[in-house]
């Protein structure tokens, strides 16, 4: 079967959602609307779709990158004219999908039933359904023996017209040639004064060519984005499809109803995901990991049998055997190493923390390298903000133990095996395995009995 061309129409205005962000650039479960579009066509056989743009697209084409080729349409003149843009990119091609931007729910398995059911006299395929909200999108007219007849749009329908639940899904599979010469016959006489594509397929079927229609298997297909309403219910059954590609990949979701993943995020077998779970961006869990109850987890790494909860994390690492939680908050740059202990009111930034570490109770480490085996006394703060508003390193080398409230003004190294009093405020590098002590902390003994 030849490959069809595709071109995916993103060039309207999007009044209705009342937006400054292109319509098609609006984020569902942490991709741009378009993004799914593309992911159907590339899932249904289809690379490189070419993408109907207004002049103002730079951050559209920004965001899509160069995955799909631009077309410019100069002025939104409607869906029919956007199309007709596309023609000149379409040369040598016999067969085109048109899928609207703003119909993220479509799915891989409805666009090959279309570019299944061109052939013979059939010149053009679009989706169908029957839905209960009919969001102002066009109505199937059928006649008496269910053939397709016409698409009348919702402002130009007669009121029984607009009493029709079968619509139009915005998804469709032409003959190129044919397509070529209803094109040019499209006039904007209607309400909207636009050349609307549904009028091509009128016209097609008045000319006595063959229109197929595919009823999509989901009603949840058809949710198109208009709205901000619509916006929230594609969201809504996006993340249940996320949900259940996790489940089905072996992953434990306790409440599908309050767990969050973008599309974006990976999670191991194994995994089980608590109450008031979300992770998003770049996010990938390995397996056998508890995240949550209560766990926010953005663009971060989070290795094998790692417990979360509780707690925000904003691109860090943690390894292996890890604990996290409650009440952590680990920020850009942290990364810890494997079997390390975090919890209650601990905060993180630019900060790697060796094996098997402890951080409990109220601490703030910033701009640290902390060793393996270290203890981290409650309260302690890396002073990493310097008076001449610099940031400063501070060392901890393994094995050392930091006294409750202990204050390291950086720049500043704690030896290895060192010792800090409670509430030392220390100023000068400690040499390893000694014990300094006070205000500001000075060394009374080294831990071999020197003194
Ligand atoms: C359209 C259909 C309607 C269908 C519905 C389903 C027409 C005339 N109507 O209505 O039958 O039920 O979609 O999705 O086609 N666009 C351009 N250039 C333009 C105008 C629109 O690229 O000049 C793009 C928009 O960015 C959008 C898509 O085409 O992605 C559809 O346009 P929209 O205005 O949303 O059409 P609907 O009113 O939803
Ligand atoms: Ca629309």
């Amino acid at each position: 079967m030849e490959q069809p061309a595709a071109v995916i129409l993103a060039a309207g205005r999007g009044t209705r959602m009342k937006s400054d962000l292109p319509k098609v650039l609006h984020p569902l479960c942490g991709r741009p609307m378009v993004a799914y579009v593309i992911e159907a066509l590339r899932r249904a056989g289809l690379r490189r779709p070419l993408l109907v743009v207004s002049r103002e697209a730079g951050a559209i084409r920004a965001a899509v990158g160069p995955t799909v080729g631009y077309v410019v349409q100069k002025d939104p003149f409607g869906t029919g004219h956007a199309v007709a843009s596309a023609l000149p990119r379409l040369r040598g091609r016999s067969l085109v999908y048109v899928v609207y931007g703003d119909m993220p729910c479509v799915l891989p398995a409805t666009l090959r039933a279309l570019r299944g059911a061109v052939r013979g006299r059939v010149v053009a395929a679009l989706a169908t359904g029957v839905v209960e909200r009919t969001r102002g999108f066009g109505r199937i007219i059928r006649d008496d023996r269910r053939r397709f007849l016409r698409i009348v749009e919702e402002r130009e329908a007669t009121p029984e017209e607009r009493a029709i639940r079968e619509v139009n899904a915005g998804v469709y599979c032409f003959r190129l040639p044919a397509l070529r010469r209803v094109l040019r016959r499209l006039r904007p006489d209607n309400r909207k004064g636009e050349y609307y594509l549904t009028d091509a397929l009128n016209l097609l079927a008045g000319g006595g060519g063959d229109i197929a229609t595919v009823s999509v298997r989901d009603p949840e297909e058809l949710i198109g984005i208009n709205t901000r309403e619509d916006l929230a219910e594609a969201e809504a059954v996006l993340r249940g499809r996320i949900l259940a590609r996790a489940m089905r990949a072996g992953v434990t979701v306790a409440d599908p109803a309050t767990t969050f993943l973008d599309e974006t995020v990976r999670v191991g077998r194994d995994t089980v995901l608590q109450p008031y779970t979300i992770l998003t961006g770049g996010t990938v869990v390995g397996a056998r990991c508890t995240i949550g109850p209560g766990a926010r987890v953005q663009d971060s790494r989070i290795g094998r049998r790692v417990r979360i909860r509780d707690s925000s994390l904003e691109g860090a690492r943690v390894g292996d055997g890890s604990v996290v939680g409650p009440y952590a908050h680990l920020r850009p740059g942290t990364v810890v190493g494997r079997d390390v202990e975090i919890g209650n009111y601990a905060e993180m930034k630019k900060v790697r923390v060796g094996d098997r570490t402890k951080v409990h109770h109220k601490s703030y480490l910033g701009d640290a390298w902390i060793g393996a085996d270290v203890n981290i006394g409650a309260g302690t703060v890396t002073c990493n903000y310097g008076i001449d508003g610099r940031k400063h390193r501070t060392t901890i080398e393994a094995g050392a133990y930091i006294g409750s409230d202990s204050m390291l003004v950086a720049p500043v190294r704690i030896g290895r095996g060192a010792i800090t009093g409670a509430g030392a405020v220390v100023t000068k590098d400690v040499p390893p395995r000694s014990v300094a002590v006070g205000v500001p902390a000075r060394v009374i003994r080294t831990l071999d009995g020197r003194r």
